[in-house]
């Protein structure tokens, strides 16, 4: 459906070069929901450009179901919408519904045919009231909702969200992401999508593809890429009390231990240490119920992949 074989940016401003993305390679499949991370800079929204033919690469090749995509090639806008970063993705002088209307249109979809759609879209996105509102009377938040609302809208096979979460409110980033999973399971459209949000990206995505300094450093599945970490974490639950000197121990020795109520959790550098850990319970003569090995949550995943990578 996708694929980016070997692009390269670099901006040339008066003073230095910025090498922005340098030389990455993937594929996307057909109705795949990829998730774009990594830290401020590292390349997202020059990659997302890029494939939207919105900048001019300095080497690498884009296609799209096949099709080789040049520099403002208006093809590519019958098959993707997208809502751009920090960029007016919708007419602020135009209602909500006349913004739906105009991007259904786009598409070649008159307004009675997309009238229910609308409304269901608007309703979700919690809208619904502000259906004749002129989008410049919006806060943020809603205006980027007419922005996800008006990408969906156009039905397009593909769909590039940078950043959707963008300036929302927490309850309305915790409803985007539901909606957003509602809106994408099993309708067979290809996303593209990036955040900062790791539940957004958690909740929504299938696989991620992690850019640092212009480079992938991770690209796969979450439940593959948590693996990796998954060994080291382990809930610890027992009877009775723990004495502080030896929550003081567990501390100085272990990793992010998390005390909580007859239980705790802990990190370990490798697994060999638990050896360690199992120890020191004894001394104290902890009474262990059990000892589990849990699943890191994501963010510390994307965490540890982006540190571990060696460049800065
Ligand atoms: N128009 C531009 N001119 C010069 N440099 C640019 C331009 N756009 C981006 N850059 C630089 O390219 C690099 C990558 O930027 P990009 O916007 O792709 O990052 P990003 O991953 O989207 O970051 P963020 O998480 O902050 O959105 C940065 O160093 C940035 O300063
Ligand atoms: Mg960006």
């Amino acid at each position: 459906m996708l694929r980016v074989e070997n692009l390269t940016k670099v901006y040339r401003t008066r003073k230095r070069e910025i090498h922005a993305v340098n030389g990455i390679s993937f594929d996307v499949k057909e109705g795949e929901i990829v998730g774009i991370l990594g830290p401020n800079g590292a390349g997202k929204t020059t990659t997302i450009k890029s494939i939207l033919g919105l900048l001019i690469p300095d080497d690498g090749k884009i296609y799209i179901n096949g099709r080789k995509v040049g520099v403002f090639d208006r093809w590519i806008y019958k098959l993707i919408a997208a809502v751009l970063e920090g960029s007016r993705n919708i007419y602020w002088r135009l209602t909500v519904k006349e913004n739906l209307e105009f991007f259904a249109g786009l598409q070649g979809l008159s307004p009675r045919e997309v009238k229910d759609q609308i409304e269901y879209l608007l309703d979700k996105f919690g809208l619904l009231s502000r259906i004749d509102s002129q989008v410049r009377t919006l806060s943020r938040g809603m205006k980027q909702k007419v922005a996800v609302a008006s990408a969906f809208i156009r039905r397009t096979p593909i769909l590039f969200l940078d950043e959707p979460t963008l300036g929302m409110d927490v309850q309305s980033s915790i409803e985007l992401r539901k909606t957003l999973k509602e809106l994408t399971a099993n309708d067979g459209r290809t996303m593209l999508l990036s955040s900062h949000d790791m539940k957004v990206v958690e909740e929504v995505c299938e696989r991620v593809i992690i850019l640092k300094n212009g480079k992938i450093i991770a690209n796969g599945k979450i439940e593959k890429l948590k693996a990796l970490f998954k060994t080291s974490a382990y809930e610890v639950s027992y009877e009775g009390e723990i004495p502080d000197e030896l929550k003081k121990k567990l501390e100085e020795n272990f990793l992010n231990v998390h005390f909580g109520n007859m239980r705790f959790n802990v990190e370990l550098k490798d697994d060999s240490r638990i050896y360690d850990l199992m120890e020191l319970l004894k001394m104290y003569n902890v009474r262990i119920k059990s000892i589990k090995s849990v699943e890191p949550d994501f963010e510390r995943v994307y965490i540890e992949l982006v540190k571990g990578s060696g460049e800065k």
